[in-house]
């Protein structure tokens, strides 16, 4: 049997197809160590008349989520998420974190014994009792393998355009480290390996809130100083929440790829702050803009501030983490934007 290691990458959307093109790359350079064929689950919709699966086996090029990039030939499009497992030894999850758990029921059972995978996901997973589940931990325990967590600076354009970037894998059980870095890195993705898997993910769906806030900032016509304010105030509060609901989290994560750094890239150009300003300036809803902006893209930051605060609520800590709960009251428009430079001044931090 061969030794060599099949890759599915779960999901196709604009940080998957970015991710598509890496791997598609690496695994033909690296022939020795992983099968050239690459499956990738796309959710089958119809764009301009073509199935999306056609137009990326013929066309190569996912033109409804990454367009302008071509896909490597060995990255195949399936529309059956079984059909894109079978037979995987690294599964990659990469999609809105809202259509994990259906994604998984679909799964379990049908993964290979031994396979292991890693989530490039960002966000909770709202749990019974009042809790949030990692969605790294929703994999292991649908699908029984275990799941590391890639995360870091990353907007999936910039990384397509190959400029510059790093990430962080968090990776508790080291042995899968070094096969994954091989599988991701390449000379403009460079990627740093480390045991704490959950802080990594942590920061990975926390910083989504802060740059709905950051967003705000922005739209209220606030400058960089205030912006920077937000965001620190927004790491404090990750750090705390780390301290609080993930003690065995160490500090040091927060200086890798995973923390500050993708806490500033976003708060600077990601599409949860460019929707947060809108929201500010245009008075709609944030599900109406989501509509309007993203073309089919999904939002992070307001979800993921639900699931907090849903956890918060329960433990009665709201006040406790004031940011997080601000964004997401403001976001439910159940509190004016115009209160949130009250939150930023009144911060138990200043106090
Ligand atoms: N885009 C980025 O720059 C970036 C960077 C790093 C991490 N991430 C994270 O990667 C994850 C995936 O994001 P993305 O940017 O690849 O996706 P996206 O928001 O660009 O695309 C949405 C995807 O969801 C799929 N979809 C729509 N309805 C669905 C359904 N009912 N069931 C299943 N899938 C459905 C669409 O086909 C599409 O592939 C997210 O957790 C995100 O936070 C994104």
């Amino acid at each position: 049997m061969s030794s060599k290691k099949r890759v599915c990458i779960v999901g196709s959307g604009n940080w998957g197809s970015a991710i598509a093109k890496i791997v598609g790359n690496n695994v033909m350079e690296k022939s020795d160590k992983f099968e050239k064929e690459v499956k990738m689950w796309v959710f089958e919709e119809m764009v301009n008349g073509r199935k999306l699966t056609e137009i990326i086996n013929q066309d190569h090029e996912n033109v409804k989520y990454l367009p302008g990039f071509k896909l490597p030939e060995n990255v195949v499009a399936i529309p059956d998420v079984k059909d894109s497992a079978e037979g995987a030894d690294i599964l990659i999850f990469v999609l809105p974190h809202q259509f994990v758990r259906g994604v998984c029921k679909q799964l379990k059972g049908k993964v290979n014994d031994g396979a292991t995978a890693v989530s490039l996901i960002k966000g909770f997973d709202v749990a019974e009792g009042g809790g949030i589940l990692l969605i790294s931990s929703v994999i292991r325990d649908q699908l029984g393998v275990p799941c590391a967590a890639l995360m870091g600076a990353n907007i999936a354009n910039e990384v397509a355009m190959e400029n510059y970037c790093e990430a962080t894998i968090g990776c508790k059980d080291m042995k899968y480290g070094p096969l994954l870095k091989e599988l991701f890195q390449t000379n403009y993705f460079r990627i740093v390996v480390i045991e704490d898997e959950t802080t990594v993910e942590v920061c990975g769906a926390l910083k989504n809130i802060v740059a709905v806030g950051a967003g705000f900032a922005d739209g209220l016509g606030y400058g960089d100083n205030t912006k920077a304010a937000v965001i620190r105030l927004g790491l404090m509060e990750m750090v705390k929440f780390c301290e609080v609901f993930y003690p065995e989290s160490q500090q040091g994560t927060f200086l890798e790829s995973c923390g500050v750094a993708d806490l500033v890239t976003t708060c600077y150009g990601g599409r949860n702050r460019r929707v947060a300003e809108a929201f500010v300036k245009t008075g709609k809803s944030i599900e109406e803009l989501e509509k309007e902006m993203l073309n089919g893209q999904k939002l992070q930051g307001p979800p993921t501030a639900f699931e907090v605060n849903y956890m918060l609520k329960n433990k009665n800590m709201e006040e406790r983490f004031p940011l997080f709960t601000a964004i997401h009251k403001i976001c439910k428009k159940e509190t004016d934007v115009k209160q949130f430079m009250d939150c930023l001044k009144n911060h138990p931090e200043h106090m």
